[in-house]
């Protein structure tokens, strides 16, 4: 087992500790966090009779490192609040000692876990009147530029709109959380203009990538990725910046044993196939480090794509397809013209992506599958339908991207 802790040791001294659920682990040390979470992997492996003697465990930074954040709003006009005056904007509450789930959404006015800018975005939403029931709402600030995503009932947005439209003063929600970054409405993720007109969807730079100079991975470029603000990136920087060099060092050191020993295809040009691109977080690292090869960015969300395709227009990468669809129910993509498969997919999992490969474990190419997760259920399943068709975990590794939380993401290594 393999252990690259901080130096020092961080001693949160947070005010929501023990009231809030999001981070349940901080009366652990981070070594004790750390042998937590390798043992609770471990148990569950053992379960499904996957032994894995060594997991590489890395940390992200202790506090500090958020750039996006989800939270839920309960307005003053929302029945759960007793008191009529009294708005919540922020998590679920902690489960009370009997371990019963009640659901009650604290108040938190600053959280350690996020980037200076988008803790001072939060401290300005708390002294905002939201005249809602409740719904959600998310954050982000990236590069100096604040994103703010209202996902509230059409009832509601009716009502924010009207006031915005009828008030002459800046006085109103709407207007205010302009002054503060740019809107995002609904489910259908519109964006609000400057007079409270809902337009079409805009990709705005809210995240970022890294590209490594080299195989040494020894020094990577920031690249900024395109999304709206409701659409999917990891939830930091520099936790991100960890992830990508963890798949790609485990994805070089394998395909090196298996050249190594002559498993793997030696010097022909590789194809990949990506389930779960987003909008190329992992695709662009990958497709970079073998540029050689030939990749097929496969991911749900148009809007996503659409990133993944401007910045791809924009930069030198000449190797990258991509294709929009729901590849849970995959029945469009023949996995035989593919000798690597890279899969990060949603809570959910892979669906039935595999099921050619799983049902026919002597079945050709690929062979070869790396496994991003950060969802411990579906990935367990997955795995275990993996192993139905003959493939073995040959490496794994955590990514603590959420410290002091019960998450964590792996990466996993699975071959046959
Ligand atoms: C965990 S995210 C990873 C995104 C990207 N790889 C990254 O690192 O930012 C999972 C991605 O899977 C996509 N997705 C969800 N359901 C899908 C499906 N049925 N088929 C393909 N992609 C799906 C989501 O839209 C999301 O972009």
């Amino acid at each position: 087992m393999t252990l690259f802790m901080p130096n020092k040791m961080s001693s949160i001294v947070c005010p929501y500790r023990g009231e809030c659920a999001g981070c349940s682990h901080l009366e652990r040390s981070p070594q004790d966090e750390a042998n937590f979470k390798i043992e609770f992997l471990k148990s569950a492996l053992e379960k499904l009779g996957i032994l894995n003697s060594d997991i590489t465990y890395i940390r992200a930074p202790e506090q500090g490192f958020r750039n996006r954040i989800d939270l839920q709003v309960r307005g003053r006009n929302c029945e759960e609040n007793k008191e009529v005056s009294r708005q919540r904007i922020g998590l679920y509450s902690a489960p009370d000692l009997a371990g019963s789930k009640n659901r009650e959404v604290i108040n938190i006015e600053s959280c350690l876990m996020l980037e200076p800018g988008l803790d001072h975005l939060l401290k300005q939403i708390q002294k905002l009147d939201f005249p809602i029931k409740k719904g959600s709402l998310r954050l982000r600030s990236f590069a100096g530029t604040n994103g703010i995503w209202l996902d509230f009932s059409n009832e509601d947005i009716k009502f924010l709109l009207a006031e915005a439209r009828n008030q002459k003063s800046k006085e109103s929600l709407l207007s205010q959380l302009l002054e503060m970054g740019i809107v995002e409405v609904g489910q259908r993720r519109k964006r609000l203009t400057q007079d409270f007109k809902l337009v079409d969807s805009q990709l705005e730079f809210w995240s970022e990538t890294f590209l490594p100079a080299n195989r040494l991975l020894d020094n990577f470029s920031p690249m900024p990725l395109l999304s709206t603000i409701a659409g999917f990136s990891q939830p930091g920087s520099s936790s991100n910046f960890l992830l990508i060099k963890e798949s790609l060092r485990l994805t070089l050191k394998t395909l090196e044993e298996m050249e190594k020993t002559q498993e793997g295809p030696p010097h022909k040009k590789a194809s990949w196939v990506e389930f779960g691109a987003g909008n190329g977080n992992l695709t662009f690292p990958f497709a970079k480090v073998f540029s050689e090869d030939q990749f097929l960015a496969l991911e749900y969300d148009e809007l996503s794509l659409e990133g993944l395709e401007r910045v791809q227009e924009n930069s030198l990468f000449k190797n990258i397809m991509f294709q929009s669809g729901n590849f849970q129910k995959n029945h469009f993509v023949d996995l035989s013209h593919f000798d690597r498969i890279i899969l990060n997919p949603p809570r959910s999992g892979i669906g039935d992506f595999l099921k050619p490969l799983t049902t026919s474990p002597h079945g050709p190419a690929p062979r070869w599958i790396i496994y991003v997760s950060c969802y411990l259920e579906s990935f367990i399943k997955d795995l275990s339908n993996l192993k139905e068709g003959g493939f073995q975990l040959s490496a794994l590794s955590i990514v603590d991207q959420f410290p002091h939380t019960d998450h964590f993401e792996t990466v996993a290594i699975l071959r046959r």
